[in-house]
């Protein structure tokens, strides 16, 4: 059973080197979600909502400000350390989903398993449960390019349950679902939640999807501030 980790986030400014020079994407961006919570991050396209959460994850260096997760700064760890955490810690939903195109659905899944050691039979049992539960069973021997958008994005999210991460990233995981898929999605990844004790954070242009989140945290132009109350 994982148990989610805390995170608190201050003054967080983060630029993107570009060709005319330093592009300021966040500034000054303060995020507090409590263990086990989940918080919707909403915001005009280009605002930032994927820089950070890929701070979050430890994809991306901030470039500026704390980054506190589970009470350990982030910013402060090394090359290795934040492999781990990224490892150990973190599933991530990407918003282009990031299937590994060679690789069949279940094995796209198996494969965030095999790398935090998961014994083989586990391994498979645990992919063919998360492929059930997202409704694609009966693809799971596809490769990405013979899924739809809808079912990639669907595998995706298995993969990012795969090892019941403490801390959930899910960049618009209903974005390309429609209603049914997404009302699937979201009980299952609050099914995840509340069972585990993850914390979740997701980044979601569907304000009736924010509306239920506990904690809401709109950017604008990199940016934080809150709407709205917890629900
Ligand atoms: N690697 C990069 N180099 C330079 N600029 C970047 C890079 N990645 C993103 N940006 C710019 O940073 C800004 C924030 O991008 P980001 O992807 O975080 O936005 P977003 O809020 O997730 O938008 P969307 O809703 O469209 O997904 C955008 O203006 C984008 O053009
Ligand atoms: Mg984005």
């Amino acid at each position: 059973m994982s148990v989610g980790v805390d995170v608190r986030v201050r003054g967080l400014s983060h630029d993107y080197m570009t060709s005319n020079g330093p592009l300021r994407v966040l500034d000054g961006v303060n995020v507090d979600v409590p263990a086990g919570g989940y918080a919707a991050i909403t915001g005009a396209s280009g605002a930032g909502k994927t820089t950070l959460l890929a701070v979050l994850g430890g994809l991306e260096r901030a470039g500026k400000g704390r980054v506190e997760v589970g009470g350990q700064d982030i910013t402060r760890l090394s090359g290795d350390e934040l492999a781990t955490y990224r490892r150990s810690t973190v599933g991530f939903v990407f918003q282009h989903f990031g299937l590994l195109d060679t690789l069949t659905a279940a094995e796209n899944v198996e494969l965030a398993t095999t790398l935090a050691g998961t014994a083989r039979g586990e391994r498979r049992a645990r992919a063919a449960e998360l492929l059930a539960a997202v409704g694609l069973s009966e693809r799971a021997g596809h490769r990405p390019t013979a899924l739809s958008g809808g079912e990639r994005q669907r595998v995706a999210i298995a993969r990012a349950l795969a090892n019941c991460p403490r801390l959930l990233l899910a960049d618009e995981p209903t974005g390309n679902l429609d209603g049914r898929s997404t009302a699937r999605v979201i009980e299952l990844l609050e099914e995840v939640r509340l069972e585990h004790g993850c914390t979740l954070v997701m980044v979601t242009h569907d304000a009736a999807l924010a509306s239920r989140a506990g904690h809401q945290l709109v950017l604008r132009a990199g940016r934080s501030g809150r709407t709205g109350h917890a629900a």
